[in-house]
């Protein structure tokens, strides 16, 4: 089930670096909000910090507190590996499991969560691929390996990978960045699709991308190198292009920054 996500003053360290400095917002459940900013703004440092992966890099660590319908997934007597289990990432390159079968690339995280029984396998990951698009153009071939698929359909694979788990939060970073126009499309319509049943959160560097698929879009910046990425507005996306806020914004958004 979708679930709200709620960044309270959240800043990323890297050992003594700070890369984001105090970030604030709530993500309403249902949600595509996209993230969007310069190069360095720490755009995907706070994405990690939404399912724990950051800590993952040696000496990173954050402060401030990420709330999962009010739970903190930073609470003590959390377990980041199921935090990073019930919030699904996507990422910039298509990572398939490439030894592995479809079938087995979708099932993976519900065997890893104790699931057995082949016939609920089979429904899920059936069901996975269907929501991820891709049913159609693999159920004839679900032994084949997953390195097997073009650079598109590898990508709506890692889709119904995470989605298969039915995560309450979708993370997608730059997932298009990597596919070409066709697969690019494929993916915003998919990402129409799932927010009806995810919170949905991408980085985008793709001004149109952000229109197209998003509800709401946050917009970060970096003051020079060495300098810590701000939250500089987030708001609906109508509002971030048309009339946002701040000049930095708009600069950003028309293209005079960046
Ligand atoms: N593993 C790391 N170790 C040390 N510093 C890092 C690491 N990863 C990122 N940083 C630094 O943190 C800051 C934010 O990086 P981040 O990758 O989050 O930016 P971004 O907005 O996603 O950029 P891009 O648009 O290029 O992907 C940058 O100054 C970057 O150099
Ligand atoms: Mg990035």
């Amino acid at each position: 089930m979708a679930k709200r996500v709620e960044l309270d003053s959240l800043s990323c360290f890297y050992g003594k670096f700070r890369a984001v400095d105090d970030v604030s917002m709530t993500i309403e459940p249902k949600s595509v909000t996209a993230f969007i900013g310069p190069s360095g703004c720490g755009k995907s440092t706070v994405l990690r910090s939404l399912n724990r992966m950051h800590e993952v890099t040696p000496g990173a660590r954050v402060e401030g507190r990420v709330l999962l319908d009010e739970e903190d997934i930073y609470a003590p007597d959390v377990d980041a590996v199921n935090v990073r289990r019930t919030i699904g990432m996507v990422f910039q390159r298509p990572n398939p499991f490439p030894t592995m079968s479809i079938f087995d690339n979708v099932a993976s995280g519900l065997r890893l969560n104790g699931v057995r029984n082949k016939a609920v396998l089979e429904e899920s990951v059936e069901r996975s691929l269907r929501g991820a698009n891709l049913w159609e153009e693999v159920k004839d071939r679900l032994k084949k390996p997953g390195a097997g698929l073009s650079g598109g359909q590898q990508q709506r694979l890692c889709i119904a990978r995470a989605i298969a788990v039915q995560p309450a939060v979708l993370l997608m970073d730059e997932p298009c960045s990597a596919l070409d126009p066709i697969s690019t499309l494929a993916i915003e319509d998919l990402i129409n699709e799932l927010k009806d049943e995810f919170t949905i959160i991408i980085v985008t560097h793709n001004m149109q991308q952000a229109t197209r698929v998003s509800d709401v879009t946050a917009f970060f910046t970096i003051a020079g190198t060495g300098q810590p990425g701000k939250l500089i507005e987030m708001d609906t996306t109508s509002k971030i292009f048309s009339n946002p806020g701040e000049k930095r914004t708009e600069d950003y958004v028309t293209g005079r920054f960046g």
